[in-house]
């Protein structure tokens, strides 16, 4: 691997080999989702407990302070909206040169394996692998279900995350389940990490998926609603951090949480 994908990537996963990449890229789709109306302001107080943020260009560069330091990870698939005809119909939307020019640590873009535009998004995947490679720039490949959410069982994860990483993407984000997780993530030769779906009933759920997740295999999350949609959202990130980068249980997460959100941490 030539010292500019590893210098990347080294930015985007830590020395541990765990990583906490932050999203507020929805709008993209879904327009000013709640709590994502002001992106920026929904990030700076989040921004030191995520290892990389994903978003599109046009919130990095209309919301983000370009002084910032912290990895990008720039989505550059889109085309399609929640009330367009079918969410899977998606396109690269972002050139490799403005890849370069906003220095994205890593380039990510949707496949929707099983639909009607299968073979479109997996190509789109092959070409985006092709251009970044060129200059050393990872791709995450994020393993999209569009509004069928029932599709996240392992065997369709695994068959996903397996393509993903067969097209060459160097990282893949999918969703958890509870049954076979740790199949997905054998089958998978590239580190997987963990999207959150909706927002769960509880924080605790969030925690105990995480946990689970990251025991039986995932290196991390790419995790935004669950995050930033709570009531509390930086003792959310700042609990699911010390999931992932200090080892503590679910429950232990929990109680973190609960310290952060009293007011006493
Ligand atoms: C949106 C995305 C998100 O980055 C991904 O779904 C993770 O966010 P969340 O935890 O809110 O599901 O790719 O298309």
């Amino acid at each position: 691997m030539d010292w500019g994908m590893k210098n990347r990537l080294s930015r985007l996963i830590q020395p541990d080999g765990k990583a906490l990449f932050l999203p507020i890229d929805h709008g993209y789709f879904q327009g000013p989702t709640t709590k994502l109306e002001k992106p920026g302001e929904t990030l700076k107080p989040l921004l030191p407990y995520a290892d990389a943020v994903m978003l599109t260009r046009g919130v990095l560069r209309n919301c983000v302070d370009p002084t910032v330091n912290k990895p990008i990870i720039l989505r550059v698939s889109g085309g399609t909206s929640m009330v367009g005809e079918d969410l899977a119909n998606e396109a690269i939307t972002t050139s490799i040169e403005e890849i370069i020019r906003l220095n994205a640590s890593a380039a990510s873009m949707s496949i929707f394996v099983g639909s009607k535009y299968e073979h479109q998004t997996l190509t789109n995947l092959a070409k985006l692998v092709d251009a970044c490679e060129n200059y050393g720039i990872p791709v995450m490949a994020v393993t999209a279900v569009g509004k069928e959410l029932e599709k996240r069982t392992a065997r369709y994860l695994a068959l996903c995350c397996r393509i993903a990483a067969e097209l060459g993407a160097r990282v893949v984000k999918t969703y958890y389940c509870e049954e076979g997780f740790e199949k997905v993530v054998d089958g998978c030769p590239v580190p997987v990490v963990i999207a959150g779906g909706p927002k769960t009933e509880t924080q605790q759920e969030v925690f105990d998926f995480v946990y689970d997740g990251m025991q039986k295999g995932a290196i991390g999350v790419n995790l935004g609603r669950n995050i930033w949609q709570t009531e509390h959202p930086v003792a959310a990130i700042r609990a699911i951090r010390a999931i992932i980068h200090e080892n503590y249980t679910a429950k232990e997460a929990n109680d973190l949480y609960e310290q952060i959100k009293a007011g006493k941490l």
